[in-house]
């Protein structure tokens, strides 16, 4: 199969929309990554997606829709608290876990009885889930375990050949994926920290729980190898000290032949004397920004172990540590 690359006009939005309808996947921006989007209603067009990522067939996808009527279609019942968090978060980087409708296909939610349902922002999303007249189902437009696309050229490089279309909507806005929210427990709980971050949740939502990591599977997707680059990822989570363990693994891993590149805010570049750095901009926003995109160069540019700085805690910063951890498969400096 050949993959286009198409820029957003109408007619493309069209085509695509059809390609939906017609039980095909379309690739597609959104303010957080690309998404790799078919007809949540259509049970064989969602399980497309599983065998063109590679995916394990019991992490469920999230359903994107255009409205809160949207939402409806595909949600028992909507909790008051989400449409608090739909007032005012929504159309925005929030998935909201909640009890499913029958019509919404198991290989959707893997099998659960809930679905993750989220209005993304970008314009581009919102016409082709309008056109389409569908929820859009979508995971990232990844190969699984790699890196979350920020680019239609990140989408082609995974799924060349594999699908029909990507709808080119230029570089991501905020580059990594959504916040996840579960609202089927007692308390409303983080199962994925994501481009919203938990304070401004907190504000709306009141007291969260975060989801802990150890082993019981509750959002499935996140039990998995995840956001990979070819390169050996490192994490320096250590702040306060950080520059001078990342310069000893960096020259200590060049000495025995390796070609490390260490990942820091431009602002940093310089502690690290004449060491290969790939800068990921001046703040924790240019940060999440370009996350995936330089995991991506650093295989690129032939590096094979990268040195990533590690962040505060707070705002955007936990869900970059969330990212970085995964990334480097707990492998911490
Ligand atoms: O920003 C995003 O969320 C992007 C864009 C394309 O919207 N999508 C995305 O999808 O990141 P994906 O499949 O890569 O991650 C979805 C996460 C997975 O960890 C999955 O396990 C979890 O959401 N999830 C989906 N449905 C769920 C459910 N019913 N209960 C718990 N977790 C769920
Ligand atoms: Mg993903």
């Amino acid at each position: 199969m050949d993959t286009k690359i198409l820029p957003i006009t109408s007619e493309n939005i069209k085509l695509c929309a059809d390609a939906i309808k017609n039980g095909e996947l379309v690739a597609f921006p959104t303010e957080t990554v690309y998404g790799l989007g078919a007809n949540a209603l259509d049970e064989t067009a969602a399980s497309k997606i599983y065998a063109a990522k590679g995916r394990p067939s019991d992490n469920p996808l999230i359903v994107h829709v255009a409205s809160i009527n949207g939402v409806s279609a595909v949600v028992e019942k909507i909790p008051p608290l989400a449409l608090k968090l739909a007032a005012a978060f929504m159309p925005g980087p929030l998935t909201l876990v909640m009890k499913k409708k029958p019509c919404v296909p198991s290989a959707v939610t893997g099998g659960l009885d809930t679905v993750a349902v989220r209005i993304p922002k970008s314009s581009a999303a919102l016409s082709l889930i309008k056109a389409s007249g569908v929820p859009i189902c979508a995971p990232s437009a990844n190969l699984s375990g790699r890196p979350s696309p920020t680019t239609a050229r990140h989408v082609y490089n995974d799924l060349y050949g594999k699908i029909p279309y990507i709808l080119d909507g230029g570089s991501c806005k905020i580059g990594i994926e959504s916040t996840v929210l579960d609202l089927t427990s007692d308390k409303p709980r983080i199962l994925r920290p994501g481009g919203l971050p938990p304070e401004k949740l907190r504000e709306v939502a009141g007291e969260l729980e975060t989801a802990k990591e150890d082993g019981v599977a509750l959002c499935p997707g996140m039990k998995y190898k995840h956001y990979a680059p070819k390169a050996e990822v490192l994490f320096s989570a250590y702040y306060d000290s950080m520059s001078q363990s990342i310069c000893d693994w960096y020259d200590k891993l060049s000495q025995s032949g390796k070609k490390p590149v260490i990942m820091c805010l431009s602002g940093n570049a310089e502690k690290y004397g004449d060491r290969a750095t790939l800068k990921v901009g001046k703040t924790y926003d240019d940060y999440a920004h370009n996350l995936f995109a330089d995991l991506r160069l650093a295989d690129d540019r032939c590096y094979n172990v990268v040195i990533a700085e590690g962040v505060e805690d707070g705002g955007i910063g936990s869900s970059l540590i969330n990212r970085l951890i995964k990334s480097s498969g707990g492998r911490i400096i």
